[in-house]
């Protein structure tokens, strides 16, 4: 192997900590499997969010008030008056939506490649915790800037514990601090938002990625790579995390920045959806704002929540639809984990739960209509039955055969002749006379967009097969 500075390190902090050793253990000498596809970014791109929340969050903090009275005031002054208080702010609150982005992508990626079956329950079981941490940590840092929603949507959500026998009012009262939402609650909230929580979130991330690396990565066809491996011991379709994934995720870095700097700066509240219009509004105790909901990422639970027409049954299927999915890895009886290999039932299943999913989320953020409450009804059910029918629709469907090497992912050199001629085909050349010149102007073309589009869909279908 090609020596370099790290892994045949002699310095003085070498001899006394194990620099190389965590390098070649975590990187250089890190064998992943060479068929990584594009959901495969997700990890280290919620990695990426996870530092810009914490680097934002800590230049907001020095001149955000924790205080009922101050905390709105504080939070416009850095929008109007702190150098780059705007791009700081804006970066934090587009992070929060993207890390959800991001963390739904790679669960999602999780559950189509069946991740999180033996031996991976435990990265699974991290995950979820990191998931519930999120949330606590979204929830909490919602309140900060004191507004409306802040306000509204944090007494909706607490006053959900007083719906628990026996113990609910003096639960809901003991975590407020108060009988209503106050500058004591506030302060317990800025607390855990800016310490409690981010510390327990790095932990359970360093827990997350040294279990991965105890079993090594699961990869699109679902099968070992540890089984196959070349005379020097290393896994024959594997190679070595640095630099081919270091290098390959600064592809997945590039495109996400793309979309984040083009919300940050052409449309940071994006419509309402990552910041609510209500939350310009200071918070005022004695005005209910008349459509209370919660931001995006919630919404699939809240509708969860309010289609169940009891209070605390509501709060019980609100928290049993997280619940069940830190069952996932033994709810799944199939013999294989990739979609690749699986049979029509799952295949089907997994477009309801999506289907399910996506449809609570946005009922979420609908008022509650008898109607609404209805299709809410019809997709909780969905939701439900996609995880507790899992054993026995699992068990039930022919997999298809394993293969024994994984299969190769066509590079993007590969794809290049076809990313070209799909511009083609979206495009068109318009002729354009200026001074007296005419030169060809290229430009969107509606059909071909539409049949690209179509064509793309198609292959996605085609994908899970
Ligand atoms: C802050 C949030 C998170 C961070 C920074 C994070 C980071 C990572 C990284 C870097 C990897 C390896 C690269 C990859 O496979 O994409 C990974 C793998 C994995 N993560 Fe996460 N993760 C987070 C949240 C979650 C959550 C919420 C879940 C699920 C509940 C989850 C489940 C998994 C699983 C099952 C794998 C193994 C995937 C495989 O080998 O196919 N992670 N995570």
């Amino acid at each position: 192997m090609k020596s370099n500075y790290l892994n045949d390190c002699t310095s003085w902090v070498c001899r006394r900590f194990p620099m190389a050793k965590l390098w070649n253990d975590h990187m250089a000498q890190y064998y992943a499997p060479k068929n990584f596809n594009f959901w495969y970014f997700f990890g280290s791109l919620a990695l990426l969010v996870l530092v810009n929340q914490f680097i934002t969050g800590i230049l907001l903090t020095m001149n955000y008030k924790p205080d009922a009275s101050l905390a709105f005031d504080s939070v416009e002054y850095i929008m109007r008056e702190v150098p780059w208080g705007w791009l700081v702010r804006y970066m934090h609150s587009t992070g929060a939506s993207a890390f959800f982005i991001v963390v739904y992508l790679h669960m999602f990626r999780g559950l189509i490649y069946g991740s999180y079956k033996q031996p991976r329950e435990l990265i699974w079981i991290f995950g979820m915790l990191i998931f519930l941490a999120l949330m606590a940590e979204a929830f909490m840092g919602y309140l900060l800037p004191w507004g409306q929603m802040s306000y509204w949507g944090a007494q909706v959500i607490i006053s959900l514990f007083s719906a628990i026998p026996v113990i609910g009012d003096d639960l809901s009262l003991w975590v407020r601090g108060d009988y209503v939402i106050s500058d004591a609650t506030l302060n317990r909230f800025f607390a855990f938002h800016v310490i409690a929580i981010p510390l327990i979130l790095v932990m359970l991330v360093f827990l997350h990625i040294i279990a991965l690396h105890e079993v090594g990565s699961n990869n699109p066809d679902g099968i070992e790579i540890k089984d196959s491996k070349d005379p020097w011991g290393h896994p024959v379709d594997g190679i070595p995390f640095h630099p081919y994934y270091t290098v390959k995720d600064i592809v997945g870095v590039a495109v996400f920045m793309f979309f984040f700097a083009t919300v940050i700066f052409y449309m940071p509240e994006m419509g309402g959806y990552f910041l609510e219009h209500a939350n310009f509004i200071p918070a005022d105790p004695l005005a209910t704002p008349e459509h209370i909901a919660p931001v995006w990422y919630f919404t699939p639970f809240y509708a969860i929540l309010r289609a169940i027409p009891d209070k605390f049954a509501g709060v019980i299927a609100m928290g049993g639809a997280i619940v069940v999915l830190f069952l996932l890895p033994w709810l799944d009886r199939s013999p294989v984990r990739s979609i690749r290999y699986r049979g029509g039932i799952y295949k089907k299943a997994i477009v309801l739960f999506v289907i399910s999913f996506i449809g609570l989320g946005y009922l979420g953020m609908q008022p509650p209509t008898a109607g609404a409450t209805i299709f809410a009804r019809i997709l909780t059910a969905i939701y439900f039955a996609f995880f507790l029918l899992m054993p026995i629709y699992t068990r039930w469907e022919r997999p298809k055969p394993l293969p024994k090497r994984v299969n190769e992912e066509p590079g993007l050199e590969d794809r290049i002749p076809a990313i070209k001629q799909s511009f083609a085909a979206m495009t068109h050349d318009v002729p354009e006379t200026r001074d007296g010149h005419t030169v060809m102007h290229t430009r969107p073309d509606a059909s071909g967009i539409a049949h690209e589009l179509s064509k793309l869909g198609r292959k996605i279908i085609r994908s899970l097969d």
